[in-house]
């Protein structure tokens, strides 16, 4: 076990031992705990935007099933609205999931993107009573017609006490252009809910992700190690994952590494080496409608990805689908 656990050299050299050494521990590997905040558990079961395969992605119904769903974790992207309070959404616009055009069609802003021009209408053009006037859900079913865009009071206000949340700090560069803050919004409302302070909700534990490295310094300036912190790794900064160099820097500030699953899955060596460098491995994003073929379903992806490769959670839109085999033992730190 003090395999994984103790820090050491990690040159390429030393991949094939490595290696050695995982296929040894075997199924073992997934019953080792590595600390997550404010307890312990492993692997992690991170609802993408909430159950975002039943429910239209980040609404409180979305949110809600997950953890009816066993998710240890809820995800949230977050934007902020004209008057600076967070929300919850994926995307910097809102045309995509809610119907923004239809009731504010005079907000819309021209967008060049490569050779296009693109109608649309950011979150940051809107108030949050604007933002709270929008159909969140229709475009996913009509039957959750009337969903609203959750800010991330609301979101804490829902999962508190019955899962984590996993907040990700979304464009905060473009945001600080406008004037905001967005690490420091996100800690404060984090510390106004008693989230990850001493004597604090133990029972929701947080993470905070971004692909900016900017963004997770930025936290770390503002409240040390309080909260855990992964760094996401998009495609075109899989350099951060498939280098020594880039695993070591990222474990001066993070807790963790979240990489886009093509990156894992194209040199499994990485995530040994990334936990033998003392960081989580959480890969993004299982889907059941994405499965690599040599997979009968999302379990059994998920399911790889703990016990060969090491992983210690997933981002799924699919929480209901976890592994159920793996312990779930959960320890308050
Ligand atoms: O945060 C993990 C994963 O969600 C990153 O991708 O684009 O869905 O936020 P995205
Ligand atoms: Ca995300």
């Amino acid at each position: 076990m003090s395999f994984f656990r103790s820090r050491c050299r990690c040159d390429e050299q030393l991949v094939p031992f490595l290696v050695v050494g995982l296929v040894a521990c075997g199924s073992a590997l997934v019953e080792q705990r590595a600390t997550v905040g404010q307890r312990t558990v492993v692997p992690v079961n991170i609802a993408h935007r909430g159950a975002s395969a039943y429910a239209p992605e980040h609404t409180l119904e979305a949110y809600q099933l997950a953890i009816e769903m066993g998710a240890d974790f809820v995800e949230q992207d977050l934007q902020l609205t004209k008057d600076g309070i967070l929300v919850c959404l994926h995307d910097s616009t809102l045309e995509r999931t809610t119907d923004v055009e239809q009731r504010f069609p005079q907000l819309m802003v021209e967008l060049q993107d490569g050779d296009l021009i693109r109608q649309v209408w950011r979150v940051s053009d809107l108030t949050l009573a604007q933002i709270k006037e929008l159909d969140a859900g229709t475009w996913f079913g009509e039957e959750f017609r009337g969903a609203q865009v959750p800010t991330l009071q609301e979101a804490i206000d829902l999962i508190r006490g019955r899962a984590g949340i996993y907040p990700e700090t979304k464009d905060p560069e473009a945001y600080e252009v406008l004037g905001f803050n967005m690490e420091g919004e996100l800690i404060r409302v984090l510390a106004e809910n008693g989230l990850g302070t001493a004597g604090g909700q133990t029972a929701t534990p947080v993470f905070i992700q971004s692909f900016s490295a900017d963004s997770l310094r930025r936290v770390r300036a503002l409240v040390s190690d309080t909260y855990p912190l992964v760094q996401l790794v998009g495609l075109d900064q899989a350099e951060i994952f498939m280098s020594d160099r880039g695993l070591v820097d990222v474990s001066t500030y993070a807790a963790g590494v979240g990489p886009a699953l093509s990156i894992l899955l194209a040199d499994p060596t990485r995530t040994i080496v990334a936990r033998r460098i003392g960081l989580q491995v959480h890969p993004y994003t299982v889907r059941a409608t994405q499965v690599p073929m040599q997979f009968p379903d999302a379990t059994a992806y998920m399911s790889y990805l703990f016990s060969e490769l090491g992983a210690t959670g997933v981002f799924t839109d699919n929480p209901d689908l976890f592994p159920q085999g793996v312990d779930r033992d959960a320890v308050d730190r």
